[in-house]
């Protein structure tokens, strides 16, 4: 059993980082955060109130989500193409502070980590999902250099973005995430700490693969 857990805040890379790891490696990946953004696209469909519990609640009654192959899919519909936008992204933050969010996701991520080797991404991944996970990595970076990151790639995509903007958004984000009740965003104790400010994305995946090579032993 080789269960991979990388933790961190958002636009460190996290997401490609693991699906190289994954690739290269042979394993199943999977992306949590993409579970949190269906639910948060299904809220602002239907109008449903992130904040509001008793209607999220009544929403998730209804609600199937599941990850395979790379996609999430949101009562059956592919929806990864539709939730990497900035609403999206703090939508998915809000509503993520919910109990009731956090066990329907957590359901579906303990049943993928229990059938398959996996290279799993989140916020609580190392802390609460996969407590026992053979490799655990905390990833960061600086939010000067996400925000930077973030913008060029908005730019390289022909859309436009305001740096300062972005990088407001980013730290909102990060404080929202690390301050909720339920499993916030935290270093597991026996999680490696990996600052990626100013390592290229192959130094990163090289890294992590080392490290998951090292206790494989
Ligand atoms: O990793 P991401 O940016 O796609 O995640 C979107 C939001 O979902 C994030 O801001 C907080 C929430 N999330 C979470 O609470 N726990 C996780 N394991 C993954 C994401």
């Amino acid at each position: 059993m080789l269960r991979v857990a990388i933790d961190g805040p958002g636009g460190t890379g996290k997401s490609s980082i693991a699906k190289a790891v994954a690739e290269r490696l042979g394993l199943e990946y999977i992306d949590t955060g993409a579970m949190y953004r269906s639910i948060a696209l299904k809220s602002l469909r239907k109008g449903v109130d992130a904040e509001d519990e008793p209607a999220v609640v009544k929403m998730l009654e209804e609600t199937l989500i599941d990850f395979e192959d790379n996609k999430v899919y949101l009562d059956g519909e592919d929806v990864s193409g539709l939730i990497r936008t900035n609403e999206i992204s703090m939508a998915a933050s809000t509503i993520s502070k919910l109990g009731p969010v956090r066990a329907k996701v957590d359901e579906v991520s303990k049943r993928l980590a229990s059938t398959k080797n996996v290279v799993m991404e989140g916020r609580d991944i190392g802390t609460a999902v996969i407590p026992d996970a053979e490799v655990k990595i905390f990833m960061t970076a600086d939010s000067d250099v996400r925000a930077e990151r973030r913008y060029k790639q908005l730019l390289e995509q022909g859309k436009e973005a305001d740096l300062e903007v972005i990088k407001s958004e980013i730290e909102k984000r990060d404080y929202q995430d690390s301050h909720r009740e339920i499993n916030p965003l935290k270093q597991a104790d026996d999680a490696v700490f990996l600052d990626t400010s100013n390592m290229t994305k192959e130094e990163v995946i090289d890294t992590v693969c080392e490290l998951i090579a090292e206790k494989r032993q």
